[in-house]
Parts: structure tokens; C-alpha cells; sequence
């Protein structure tokens, strides 16, 4: 039997509607979706050079069909249809640097896991990334005073760079601190008056040195020979930056090379230490007084066991104190004790940053991958990532080859028989003992290389181009095919910029030929230098070793011929002048390629963007610092190659 229907309460016929009303409400309702959604038709589905040209001038005006977003996507077109309903949020400071290619800019929030930055933004080009982690500071005590010899000095600010470089790639902020903060003390006069440096010199430095951090507050104190040699997820130097610190501590095995407190654990030291019997008659204590610079340092030895607590499993950091480099590093410590100190210095400097850079390789055992999506014509576009690459592969400059860092005895050196692994891959893994460095290209740069093209104009986009390829081809390994371009960005930008990611990879734009701040990303010098034939070479006390191997191509891409390569580039030079162009004909070309490629274009923004902060963090604080010791100005290091270091 027939349900019969009831509406309150009367039964109600339903009937179908004739067939031809049947299409017509599908067809209302259809429309009034796609109005709803897409905003108002359009005859053709690629926006007119004149529209894109009016859409450039007119940022927001709604009709530029954007038929590239998806309807689960958060679309913009929305709240232009009902007028302009969200403020842009307000600029940041210091979230803008110039670029030749348009300003680049971005916005710090909470919510970067969005597909497309501009939901949040309300603004084409500026990029949502995730909030800067605040860097805790780490400060490191050196007194300049009575060093005649330039020399030397230079040596040791080089050292000292060498520290703030590594504390900064795992995310501190390293302070070099003076006896100008010591003077700040107010226990300083006091300390002063004890003519501790005619006792034992090492005995005053430890004093000054603790008064400075009392000054600073307490936090971190570390020798400026104590570098972090581990990954960026250690537990010590996690726990470091999170800058609690229940108890005043130090580490067992570092001597007084690493110390952390709350200020008021320090100042209560500092005072317990000062007030110690021994200072009451300096002279009559002399021997005891010049006994304490031993292990631990002088305030240590004043302190009882519940003063201050000793953390004895802690590895994260590698303390080149003189009785270290004295047993391990026995030829070396004997230059140090030379005349020639600043020779045996740069010698230690190239030990740590030897050190350092083994460091770095033994955390990644699968090796290097740079990621080469779309590889058939875009081997141009790969030269910079295996140039990196290859220089990361490379075993470092050493006076000691076959040394170990001090906190990892049992390392196994670099060999050059056996280089660490670098391999192309096509498109991104997800395994962390890899490290994966990568190029983005403009969408521009990607469809001219791509499909061989000197120019690209609308006909064409809509003929011929796919959308997305580059993003779509890098993910691929990874999520599979069946997922839209919403996915595949945050999955990037996942990859990018995650907490857990951001170690593990380096992205460069492809438009940005040359990477200037890498020895701050990574904390320590690539190798500049390369044996000329296969077998390390030893020059002035120092071996160097052979370059690391190309990778090899691709499975099942032909190797690209030399005259192709060469037109490659070519192309690659025309696409970045293009993209850079004022002319109007080329930015609306740009736009539209943008339009055309919503994700890649967004992937461009979101990591270009992502590394100008951090040359622009970087940048500032080398600002800030540079009247101090260890800075780059009072190294000795070129800081500018034409003043071009900053841009690109
Ligand atoms: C960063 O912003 C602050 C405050 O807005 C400004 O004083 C400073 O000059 C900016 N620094 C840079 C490098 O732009
Ligand atoms: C310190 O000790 C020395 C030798 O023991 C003594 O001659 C001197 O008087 C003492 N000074 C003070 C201020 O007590
Ligand atoms: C990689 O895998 C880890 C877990 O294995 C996961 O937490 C992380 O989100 C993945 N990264 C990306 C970019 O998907
Ligand atoms: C890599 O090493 C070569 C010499 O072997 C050097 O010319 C080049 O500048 C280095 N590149 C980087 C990015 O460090």
C-alpha cells in the first residue's frame, strides 16, 4: 500500500511536476548555486588579458572568474558578494622586505595551516606564516681588555661567531656579554676591590663573568668554546629552550662551560660566593683563592652541593675546554700554547666548524634528497640545491680528519670513500633521516621551463597548461592523486615550516639566484674549498677534501643534453626578468598564471616569504649586535657581496 503523506494533520497528494519543470528547477538551482559560489558567470572561463588588467589595477573587484577554487575551499568571493564585511589585519612590524620581484610579505598568526593565505589576509601577496618561536637568550662572557694583538682578537671573534652561528641555528638567541655588564652589578665595586686578577686572572674572568649574567638576569651562560653539536630535538636542548629552570644547574661533564638559573638562583649565588670567608684576608688566602679557578670555576667551588645541582646525562653540547683540547686534540693544543696563537685559533675555529658540520651529517644517515618534481626540462632550475647539496655532502676542511666532537667520541669521521648519500628524488618523502633541500619556482618560471616556452600568453594557459603541476608532482609520492590543491599546499607548507619539518629542510625560490645567510640556518660554514682530483689534500695544517659526486639523474629521465641545458637557462633568465617586469603587459601575463595556478603560486608566496623572515630576523639582530664582540663586522667577515647579501 502507498504511504500517504500528511501536512498538519491533511493528507497531502505528492506528485512529481511535469518532466520539462523537472529540468528547469534543477536548472534554477543550479544557477543559483554556482551565482552563490563561483560569484557572477562570465562568458569564458579564463579571465581576458582586459580583465586581468582591470583585476590588477582593482585588486578587489569581484569579477575576475576565479574558477580555480573549489567549492569546499574558504572562498574569498563571499564576502565581496555581500560588500566588504573583515578589516585586513594590521601589518606587523618589520613583516615586509623589498625583493625585485614585488615586495614580499607576510603575516605571523596562528592560523598559517590555511590553504590559501589571502582567507586570512585579505590580501593578494602577503603570506600567513606560523608565529616565530621566541628565542631564548644564551649569553656568553668575553673581555676584550688588555688584547694588544689585533690578531688574535680577530681570531677570537671568529670563534665567537662560529658560537653564535650554532646557538642560532637551534633557535636561540646568543648575547656576547663584556665587562660592561659586569660593571652593572652592584656587587661589582666589591668584587673590584679584591684585586683578584693579581691573584689569578681566571679567578676574576669567572667572577666578572657571573656578575654579567646576574646583570642579564640570569637564563644561559655558557663558555663561547661550548657549541650545541646536536639535533635540533635534543632533550638538553629542548629543555634549554624552554627557559624554565627549576634549580641553578650545571653539567656534569662541561665543567664551567654551560650554567642555567632563574635570576634570583644567580644573584643568591653570586652573593653566597662573594660572601665567602676566604675574601675576608685576600692575601692570606692567596693560594686558596688561585686553587678555585679549577674544575668548575671559582663561584662553583664556593657553593655546597644544594647551592647548585649537576645534571649528568646531558649531550646535547661540546665543550672544547682547554684540558679537552689539550687530550684530545694533542697537536693542536700544542699551537695554541705557541707564539703563533692566532694561527692555532683559525686552526680550532676550522676543528669546530669541522665538528659542526659532522654533527649535521651524522644526524641525516639517509642522506641528502633534493626534489626535482616535473624533472624532464627543468634541470636548470636544480643548480643551486645541488651546489648546497653537494657542499653538505662533502667531507669538511679539518686539521683533524679524523677527530670526533667532544661530546660524541665515538663518531665515525667523514670518509670520502664512503660519501654520505645524495639523491634526486621526484617528489617529497616523509622520513626524517633525510634531509630534503628544494627549489620552488614562480608558476611562471615553472610552465615557460616545463613546456619549453619563451613566452606565455592566455591562449595558451587555457589550451594547453594544467593547473598546478608543480605542487601536484611534489606531493605526489606522498598523499597520492586524488586530493585537491588545497591539500597539497598545506601539505607544503607542512613540509616547509612544521615544527618537526623545519630542520630537515632548506627551500629556495627559484628566482632568487644566490642564498647568502646558509651558515646561519645550518650554524656552520659550507665548504668553500675542494681538492682538484679525488684525494684529500692537506694545505698549511688543514686537509680538504674532494667535492661530493653530482647525484645521479632521475630513473627513467634522459640525462638533458648540453645545448638543451643551456637553453634552459636561457629560458630561466627570461622568466625571471618577466616576472620582475614593470611593463604592464607582462605582470598581467604573471597574474594570470597566478590565477591559473593558485596553489603553486601560493606555495611560491608562503616559502619565499618564509625564508625573507628569516633573513630579515637574522639580519636585525646582526644589527643590534654588531657593536659587539663575535659580531660579523668584528670578524672580519664580508658581510656584503655588493650590498646584495639582504636582496635578491
Ligand atoms: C622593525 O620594526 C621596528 C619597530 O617597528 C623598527 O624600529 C625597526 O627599524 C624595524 N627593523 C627592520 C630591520 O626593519
Ligand atoms: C691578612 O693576613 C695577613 C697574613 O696572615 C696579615 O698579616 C694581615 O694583617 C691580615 N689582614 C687583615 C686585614 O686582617
Ligand atoms: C611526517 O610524518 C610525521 C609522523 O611520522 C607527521 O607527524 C608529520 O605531520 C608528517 N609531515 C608531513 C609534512 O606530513
Ligand atoms: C660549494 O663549494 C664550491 C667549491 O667546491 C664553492 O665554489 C661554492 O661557493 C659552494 N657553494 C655554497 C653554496 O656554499
Amino acid at each position: 500500500m502507498p504511504v500517504q503523506r500528511t501536512f498538519l494533520g491533511r493528507p497531502i497528494r505528492l506528485q512529481m511536476p511535469p518532466r520539462r519543470f523537472q529540468l528547469l528547477f534543477i536548472f534554477v538551482g543550479f544557477f543559483i548555486y554556482a551565482l552563490f559560489v563561483y560569484g557572477p558567470p562570465s562568458s569564458a572561463d579564463i579571465p581576458s588579458y582586459e580583465q586581468v588588467s582591470e583585476a590588477v589595477k582593482h585588486p578587489h573587484l569581484p569579477n575576475l572568474p576565479d574558477i580555480h577554487k573549489l567549492p569546499d575551499l574558504p572562498d574569498l568571493s563571499i564576502p565581496k558578494v555581500f560588500g566588504p564585511s573583515a578589516h585586513k589585519p594590521p601589518v606587523q612590524p618589520n613583516s615586509t622586505t623589498s625583493s625585485s620581484y614585488r615586495a614580499i610579505e607576510w603575516f605571523a598568526d596562528f592560523k598559517w595551516r590555511n590553504p590559501f593565505s589571502s582567507t586570512i589576509t585579505l590580501d593578494e601577496n602577503r603570506a600567513v606564516l606560523p608565529p616565530l618561536k621566541r628565542r631564548p637568550p644564551i649569553y656568553t662572557y668575553y673581555d676584550a681588555r688588555g688584547k694588544e694583538d689585533k690578531e688574535v682578537s680577530e681570531a677570537e671573534n671568529r670563534l665567537i661567531l662560529a658560537w653564535r652561528r650554532a646557538w642560532w641555528a637551534q633557535g636561540f638567541q646568543p648575547q656576547v656579554l663584556s665587562r660592561d655588564e659586569a660593571q652593572k652589578h652592584p656587587q661589582y665595586e666589591l668584587v673590584q676591590r679584591m684585586r683578584l686578577g693579581k691573584i689569578d686572572p681566571r679567578v676574576e674572568l669567572e667572577m666578572m663573568r657571573w656578575l654579567a649574567w646576574g646583570h642579564m638576569r640570569g637564563g644561559i651562560l655558557t663558555n663561547w668554546l661550548a657549541l650545541p653539536m646536536a639535533k635540533y630535538d635534543n632533550p638538553m636542548l629542548s629543555f634549554l629552550r624552554r627557559q624554565e629552570y627549576p634549580f641553578l644547574s650545571r653539567i656534569e661533564s662541561l665543567q664551567n662551560g654551560v650554567f642555567f638559573g632563574e635570576a634570583a638562583a644567580v644573584e643568591e649565588a653570586i652573593k653566597k660566593a662573594i660572601g665567602s670567608e676566604l675574601f675576608k684576608n685576600t692575601t692570606a688566602n692567596k693560594d686558596k683563592i688561585a686553587a678555585l679557578k679549577n674544575d668548575a670555576g671559582a663561584i662553583v667551588n664556593l657553593l655546597t652541593k644544594d647551592d647548585i645541582a649537576v645534571d649528568s646525562k646531558a649531550n646535547g653540547v661540546a665543550y672544547y675546554s682547554t684540558s679537552t683540547i689539550n687530550s684530545a686534540y694533542k697537536s693542536l693544543g700544542d699551537k695554541l700554547g705557541d707564539k703563533a696563537k692566532a694561527e692555532g685559533l683559525d686552526l680550532l675555529a676550522t676543528l669546530i666548524n669541522s665538528h659542526l658540520h659532522l654533527t649535521f651529517q651524522t644526524l641525516f644517515p639517509d642522506g641528502l634528497a633534493v626534489v626535482k618534481p616535473l624533472p624532464e626540462h627543468t634541470t636548470a632550475l636544480m643548480d643551486e640545491a645541488i651546489e648546497i647539496a653537494r657542499n653538505l655532502t662533502q667531507c669538511a676542511a679539518s686539521p683533524l680528519p679524523k677527530s670526533c666532537p667532544p661530546n660524541l667520541p665515538k663518531c665515525s669521521p667523514c670518509d670520502p670513500a664512503k660519501p654520505l648519500k645524495l639523491e634526486l628524488i621526484p617528489s617529497l618523502k616523509n622520513v626524517s633521516a633525510l634531509y630534503t633541500v628544494g627549489t620552488v619556482p614562480h608558476p611562471y618560471t615553472l610552465n615557460s621551463l616545463h613546456y619549453m616556452r619563451d613566452s606565455i600568453d592566455a591562449e595558451f594557459l587555457r589550451r594547453e597548461a594544467h593547473r598546478d603541476m608543480w605542487i601536484s608532482a611534489l606531493t605526489k609520492g606522498s598523499l597520492g592523486e586524488q586530493h585537491s590543491g588545497a591539500d597539497h599546499v598545506l601539505y607544503f607548507k607542512e613540509a616547509v615550516a612544521s615544527p618537526t619539518s623545519v630542520s630537515n629542510s632548506l627551500w629556495l625560490t627559484a628566482e632568487r639566484p644566490t642564498q647568502a645567510d646558509l651558515d646561519w640556518v645550518f650554524g656552520f660554514n659550507l665548504p668553500q674549498k675542494a681538492s682538484t682530483n679525488d684525494e684529500p689534500t692537506s694545505k698549511s695544517g688543514i686537509t680538504i677534501f674532494p667535492r661530493a659526486k653530482p647525484p645521479k639523474p632521475l630513473e627513467g629521465v634522459k640525462p638533458q643534453e648540453e645545448k638543451w641545458l643551456r637553453t634552459e637557462e636561457d629560458r630561466l633568465k627570461k622568466a625571471r626578468q618577466a616576472i620582475k617586469s614593470t611593463d604592464k603587459n607582462y605582470q598581467s601575463v604573471v597574474a594570470m598564471v597566478e590565477q591559473w595556478n593558485l596553489a603553486d603560486t601560493e606555495a611560491w608566496k608562503f616559502s619565499r616569504a618564509f625564508s625573507a623572515r628569516r633573513r630579515v630576523e637574522r639580519k636585525k639582530w646582526e644589527e643590534e649586535e654588531q657593536k659587539y664582540a663575535g659580531s660579523e663586522k668584528k670578524s672580519g667577515v664580508q658581510t656584503a657581496g655588493g650590498g646584495s647579501r639582504w636582496s635578491d
